[in-house]
């Protein structure tokens, strides 16, 4: 293997990034997947297809059709608008039926985030990492008052979606564009939401999520794991998960509380 050139990185980026399916993602992480499958595959070409198809596990293969933006933008706005919980919870899960993270979270959604997102005090800040359409999941999440949320993906038709969602609701929220592998938060938060994201950034880089949790500076985290795999095969995938998430909180002397839901393996850390 040898290591890969300037100019020809360039090339795969520019190349990736004029895809229509990957234009609006991170060129950041873009260069980054870049240059592992540069160093492997010779040829151009080749490695432009191996980095699609490493985007696609990665950011490309969760939404389950277009997502329609401006259309539960638009909805939420009237729901805001109504005053009415009830309509704003269906404007917000109708938007999350067509991510599968949330999708699948949706059956479980009232116990989630009952049991564990509970006492936080008034001025609290929530960072939500690899957030997807999560954020959308606030009118469940019973928050005190005055409670800011800053938010960290790869697809900037989402972050701007996302903080057009903030401004509509209200809330003090920022959504931003950030490769959190190469460029992991630091600032102080109250809580830590890194749900279903660990596998797919230690497939950016190799025992990426541990480090992510290393760094973050906040007393609470809620980690999670989905409890089967996007094809819905279960391969004991969500026990070895486990498995390793607990070996490095054991190691880091961090108090976990675990529980199992259907679809999630979620853990409320202390620290
Ligand atoms: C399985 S989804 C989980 C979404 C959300 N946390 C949830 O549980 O509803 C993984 C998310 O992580 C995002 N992601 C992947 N790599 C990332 C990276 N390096 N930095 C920030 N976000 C990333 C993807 O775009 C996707 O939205």
């Amino acid at each position: 293997m040898t290591e890969p050139e300037g100019g020809a990185i360039d090339q795969v980026v520019a190349a990736v990034s004029h895809s229509a399916k990957y234009r609006r993602v991170s060129l950041d992480l873009i260069r980054a997947i870049a240059e592992q499958e540069l160093a492997a595959h010779r040829k151009e070409k080749d490695a432009v297809k191996a980095v699609k198809n490493r985007l696609h596990q990665v950011c490309g293969a969760f939404f389950i059709g277009e997502p329609r933006y401006a259309t539960w933008l638009q909805a939420i706005e009237h729901a805001v608008q109504q005053g009415e919980p009830v309509a704003l919870r269906a404007a917000c899960g109708e938007a999350m039926l067509k991510h599968t993270s949330t999708r699948e979270r949706l059956p479980i959604i009232e116990r989630f985030y009952g049991e564990l997102v509970e006492g936080l005090a008034p001025d609290s800040h929530i960072l939500d990492i690899g957030c997807g359409l999560n954020p959308l999941a606030i009118p469940w999440m019973r928050l005190p008052e005055r409670v800011s949320y800053t938010c960290y993906d790869i697809d900037a038709g989402l972050i701007d979606f996302l903080n057009a969602y903030f401004a509509a609701m209200g809330i003090s929220g920022h959504a931003e564009l950030r490769n959190v592998v190469t460029d992991p938060p630091h600032a102080p938060a109250s809580l830590a939401l890194v749900l279903k994201v660990l596998p797919t950034l230690d497939q950016i880089q190799r025992d990426a999520g541990a480090a992510l949790l290393r760094g973050l500076a906040a007393p609470r985290m809620l980690v999670s794991f989905p409890a089967h795999s996007l094809g819905g095969v279960q391969k004991g995938m969500a026990a070895t998960y486990s498995a390793r998430f607990l070996a490095l909180a054991d190691s880091e002397r961090w108090q976990v509380r675990q529980i199992t839901f259907a679809s999630e393996i979620a853990f409320l850390v202390t620290r």
